[in-house]
């Protein structure tokens, strides 16, 4: 056997570094196969070995005998991770097997996760196998058909020709925006970070001289992704509403462009210094204070304007909670952190697994929980429920719960209707308002109001008194 393939399969990394310092030829081909070691690492999913052999110069793009490359082996093992990995070091997404497959063939209505990834790294939709079908022709169950659909709210009926009118929909937006909305980063400033995450930090900055909110993404997009993100940010663009916060516009990350390179891909937003109504009520919690009758209802009001004004627009937040909601100087309320959900990394909103993810299970709706992908602007309206509890409570929905007895007992409770929030017997807010809260959460999505209907209702309890 060769010495770095027995070293491959008894896992020893330190044989490995040993031997190809020494000079052993790292891109290797077996006579019989036409394989080289990085193969057998992916096969065997070694994933320490496949790092030191790509960053050591195993070549990604070679093709053994069977007309395989790399990064097939990778999809086939349904490896997101080394998937990912492979591509950023520059793996050809579009390269075809012997049947004129795609790794987008094969996967497209296996894995959603790797076609997304693929997707995002600019695999051709459009290409075809020697049958004569593109990818898209592979797409028969419902988990693919709703990760199409997750690329519009009107891609309702799948059709090749539709997906494909979708794509040259992103790149002319993309083309117009490019030059309308993106922002000179010479003139962006940052000034102190408000949230340092993991993944992308919110900055206190200027552009041009006034204060803005400087929110970055630390990834870099392409492909269906980058077209995806810019209609994204056009719609945020286009939301002007007193009680959503007003994006003011956006920077591209580009590999390629060593001047702008610098800066990462970000949006600039109007700033308010105030912070979010979860901070203004957990202080409040600590001093033992309450949120006044008169703010409660005035918040509620806020809130459920802007949400009309978004579901008027065609848009769902999908992750409405205070942490989402900030408050002005007038002690006005701004919904932030919508459309944009499924470029923070690790958070895609493709398949349910992935959604469930996202650190905001408290608010989910219980047909989210449950893992249905047809779910409807109602889901907001349960989200927004809760917070109205949690201005009430002063507590976080659901905390103990998902505290004591973990995701998955919640899940099957709250999705199931097994459980919902306590409703107070006697409250310093009126009836009509603990009623009308309880309605936004009910169990089934048909049974809660629609926004429209909650500002009717809470003007009314304001005026009443
Ligand atoms: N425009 C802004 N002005 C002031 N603070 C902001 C602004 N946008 C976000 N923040 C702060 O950053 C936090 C996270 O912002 P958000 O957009 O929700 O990011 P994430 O995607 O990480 O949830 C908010 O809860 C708020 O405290
Ligand atoms: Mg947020």
């Amino acid at each position: 056997m060769d010495p770095i393939t027995e070293a491959i399969w008894n896992d020893d990394l330190k044989e490995i570094q040993k031997l190809i310092s020494s000079g052993e030829d790292i891109n290797k081909r077996s006579e019989f196969s036409g394989q080289t070691p990085i193969y057998l690492a992916l096969q065997k999913n070694k994933k320490e070995i496949v790092r030191y052999l790509v960053e050591n110069g195993a070549n990604l793009n070679i093709i053994d005998n069977n007309g395989l490359t790399p990064l097939m082996i990778a999809v086939d093992s349904e490896s997101h991770d080394m998937v990912e990995f492979l591509l950023s070091y520059g793996a050809n997404v579009d390269a075809v097997n012997e049947y004129g497959e795609t790794c987008l063939h094969k996967v497209i209505d296996q894995n959603s996760k790797i076609s997304y990834i693929l997707l995002s790294y600019g695999a051709n939709p459009f290409l075809k196998d020697i049958d004569n079908k593109l990818p898209l022709d592979y797409a028969t169950n419902g988990r693919t058909v709703s990760f199409l659909e997750r690329y519009s709210n009107k891609f309702r009926d799948y059709s090749p020709a539709l997906f494909f009118d979708f794509v040259n929909e992103y790149k002319n937006i993309a083309m117009e925006l490019g030059n309308k909305f993106m922002i000179d980063v010479n003139k962006l400033k940052e000034i102190s970070p408000i949230i340092k995450g993991a993944f992308g930090d919110i900055w206190k900055g200027t552009y041009n001289g006034n204060v803005v909110a400087i929110k970055k993404f630390l990834k870099e997009m392409r492909g269906l992704n980058l077209e995806i993100f810019y209609r994204e940010v056009a719609l945020l663009i286009k939301c002007k509403h007193p009680n959503i916060v007003e994006t003011i516009g956006f920077h591209l990350f580009k590999k390629e462009d060593p001047i702008k390179n610098i800066y990462p891909t970000c949006i600039v937003l109007e700033y308010f210094k105030t912070g979010s109504l979860s901070e203004r009520i957990k202080k409040l919690l600590k001093k033992n204070l309450r949120l006044k009758k008169e703010t409660i209802i005035s918040y509620a009001i806020d809130i459920a304007e802007g949400m009309k004004y978004l579901h008027n627009m065609g848009v769902i937040h999908r992750d409405l909670k205070s942490g989402n909601i900030l408050i002005t100087n007038e002690n006005h309320l701004k919904i932030i952190d919508f459309g944009l959900s499924r470029f923070k990394p690790g958070v895609t909103n493709i398949t349910t697994e992935m959604s469930i993810g996202v650190g905001t299970f408290n608010w989910m709706a219980p047909e989210i929980l449950r893992g249905e992908s047809d779910y409807t602007p109602k889901v907001d309206v349960y989200s927004y429920g809760l917070v109205l509890w949690q201005m009430v409570f002063r507590e976080i929905p659901y905390k103990k719960l998902l505290l004591h007895k973990g995701r998955e007992e919640f899940r099957s409770k709250v999705g199931f209707g097994k459980t919902s929030l306590r409703i107070p017997k006697r409250s310093y807010l009126p009836d009509e308002f603990i009623n009308l809260m309880a309605r936004c959460w009910d169990y089934n999505p048909n049974n809660r109001p629609e926004f429209s209907e909650i500002c009717e209702i809470l003007k009314e309890i304001k005026n009443k008194k």
